[in-house]
């Protein structure tokens, strides 16, 4: 099921402004560093998903989701490249930037030996599922980034993009190699369960260890304001709970979320903050 056009790659650059790093939200340091910890996680989660849809590249007969998956790898690949210019920017001030992506890179390098293809499969849809989720919220209430620094707005507004995009690839693939039986459906929900476990302590470790390394990150008004962005009144990960619940239904589909009207952006996309 493609009920939407094709994804393709976008050659963007964002050129970050480095002294604001730790800074860049305008709720603070805290929530700075919140977004600063996930980014820490694309590049290399990225090519392992990169990989894990590569696998089965020619076991697609279709030729529009071949096609989506091409686009999908570029798309990925793209991700890849200005998240790790991102993360560059977190060692250049102080940060254990390089040290954190290390250990992402050592436990992406475990997983891939010890996972099926299958699982491996399952584990990107399943992630997939929360980078689409994710980006919807950011999409759909512009509070998220109002007021951010203009460059890195752009470039979290751009990953959101794409990846409501190519929401569905990995999914579809998913789906035509193994169908909508009970294995695929079990193997496919246990991937969310075990994502969900080791992916959110892994994130929010991270943001803990930015925060302490980061000697301007002090004060109960930084992790107050984290709460109500996470919890509170924005509530960027409360709102996650449903649609990360719909997953289990057996028959869920990315595109039951129909949030494609926010696509049309993508046509006109500028990637110089003065778009904003
Ligand atoms: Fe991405
Ligand atoms: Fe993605």
């Amino acid at each position: 099921m493609l009920p939407t056009r094709t994804p393709i790659r976008r050659d963007y650059r964002f050129e970050l402004p480095a002294e604001r790093i730790g800074d860049w939200h305008p709720l603070g340091r805290h929530v700075s560093h919140f977004f600063n910890a996930l980014s820490l996680f694309f590049p290399d989660g990225e090519r392992f998903f990169i990989a894990a849809v590569r696998h089965y590249r020619e076991r697609i007969g279709d030729p529009e989701l071949s096609a989506a998956v091409a686009g999908f790898i570029g798309q990925e690949a793209m991700h890849g490249r200005e998240h790790e210019e991102y993360n560059e920017l977190l060692d250049r001030a102080g940060l254990p930037g390089s040290a954190l992506v290390g250990f992402v890179a050592r436990f992406l390098a475990r997983l891939k030996k010890v996972l099926s293809p299958m699982r491996q499969l399952s584990a990107t849809i399943a992630l997939e599922h929360f980078t689409a989720i994710m980006a919807n919220v950011l999409l759909s209430d512009p509070r998220i980034l109002a007021g951010a620094e203009p460059h890195y707005a752009r470039l979290w507004r751009w990953h959101a993009l794409e990846e409501t995009e190519h929401k569905a690839v990995a999914f579809d693939v998913y789906t035509s190699v193994y169908g909508r039986g009970l294995r695929a459906y079990l193997v496919r929900v246990t991937g969310l369960i075990g994502a969900t476990l080791i992916f959110w302590p892994l994130v929010f470790g991270f943001h803990l260890r930015l925060l302490r390394a980061d000697p301007q990150a002090r004060g109960l008004r930084g992790w107050l304001r984290l709460i109500d962005f996470l919890f509170g009144r924005y509530g960027a990960l409360r709102k996650l709970v449903k649609p990360w619940l719909d997953y289990f239904h057996p028959r869920f589909h990315p595109w039951d979320h129909d949030n494609r009207s926010y696509l049309l952006e993508l046509n006109a996309f500028d990637p110089s903050p003065a778009k904003i």
